[in-house]
């Protein structure tokens, strides 16, 4: 039912834990299952220069929290801040259509680690493109249009 990706992921995944003296904090829930992920980012020069995450979650979980970590290191603010729930599944060769859920909480954390960091330095970054909390609370698809 999973790609190797995912399984692969599962089994060895990336960036696990805490960064040190972390610039943003992100946490967020899903309350179709109760899993929760956090998100903690280092940023240099406007870009993610690293990130790990802690999820308390499911395999699909799990696996999309890691290759979303992968996916943001080297990124802009604003890049990482486009990369989305769809893309992240996407890169893991596709979930089941029941786990897609789950695909939700990786985009959604970093953008709140993203959202923390931009709100404690004031900085005048456009968070209107970011997936929320909230809409981790969907269903995963894509939205129409
Ligand atoms: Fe909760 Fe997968 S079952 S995130």
């Amino acid at each position: 039912m999973y790609t190797d990706k995912v399984m692969e992921h599962f089994t060895n995944p990336r960036n696990l834990g805490d960064v040190d003296n972390p610039d943003g904090i992100g946490q967020v829930g899903n309350p179709t299952c109760g899993d929760i992920m956090r998100i903690s980012i280092k940023v240099e020069d406007g870009r993610i220069a690293d990130v790990k995450f802690r999820t308390l979650g499911c395999a699909a979980a799990i696996a999309t929290s890691s290759i979303t970590t992968e996916m943001a290191v080297g990124r802009t603010l604003d890049e990482a801040l486009h990369l989305t729930r769809a893309q992240v599944a996407a890169e893991l060769g596709g979930l089941p259509p029941s786990k897609m859920h789950c695909s939700n909480l990786a985009a959604a954390g970093l953008h709140a680690a993203i959202k923390d960091y931009v709100e404690k330095n004031g900085l005048n970054l456009d968070l209107s493109g970011m997936e929320t909390e909230e809409d981790a609370h969907g269903n995963g698809e894509a939205p129409e249009g």
